[in-house]
């Protein structure tokens, strides 16, 4: 299940994602906001990230003006790398090397159409591991107050 959620910068992208989903049968869970009034986007990322960490959802997708402010939020939740990404090549190698849970992007920063080519390359796209590995757990280490240098 793939969770979603934007605020009202980033509604426009989410919509273009969830017809993206729909068409391609892919399950998903839309947490929000539902208009284009104006909300606070460390909710909608509090209620992914958290979907997203909890294990209730594999990956997610969150959308705001700029992708930069509910990116910020989302990794505020443990377990989570949220990243934001405006091309393709970003959206491929986030996944491959930073096995990022969340894409984040921006409403006023993409068009629609791009919205959804980047969401079909971050959700298929696998995470290389290997050497990789080490460095995503150096993260985890830094999230946990463990890292040693
Ligand atoms: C809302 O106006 C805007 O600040 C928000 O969508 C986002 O761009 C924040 O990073």
């Amino acid at each position: 299940m793939i969770a979603l959620g934007c605020d009202h910068g980033g509604i426009n992208l989410k919509n273009a994602v969830i017809n993206y989903l729909k068409e391609n049968n892919i399950e998903y869970k839309d947490f929000g906001c539902y208009s284009e009034e104006s909300v606070d986007y460390p909710v909608f990322a509090y209620k992914v990230a958290t979907a997203v960490a909890d294990g209730e959802a594999e990956l997610g997708i969150l959308c705001c003006g700029t992708g930069i402010g509910i990116s910020m939020a989302a990794n505020k939740v443990k377990g989570i790398r949220a990243a934001v990404v405006s091309d393709e090549f970003c959206a491929e190698m986030t996944r491959r090397h930073n096995n990022a849970n969340i894409l984040c992007m921006g409403g006023r920063v993409i068009d629609e159409e791009k919205a959804v080519k980047l969401a079909s390359i971050f959700l298929n796209t696998v995470f290389e591991g290997g050497r990789h590995q080490k460095r995503v757990d150096m993260i985890t280490d830094i999230e946990n107050g463990s890292f040693k240098l």
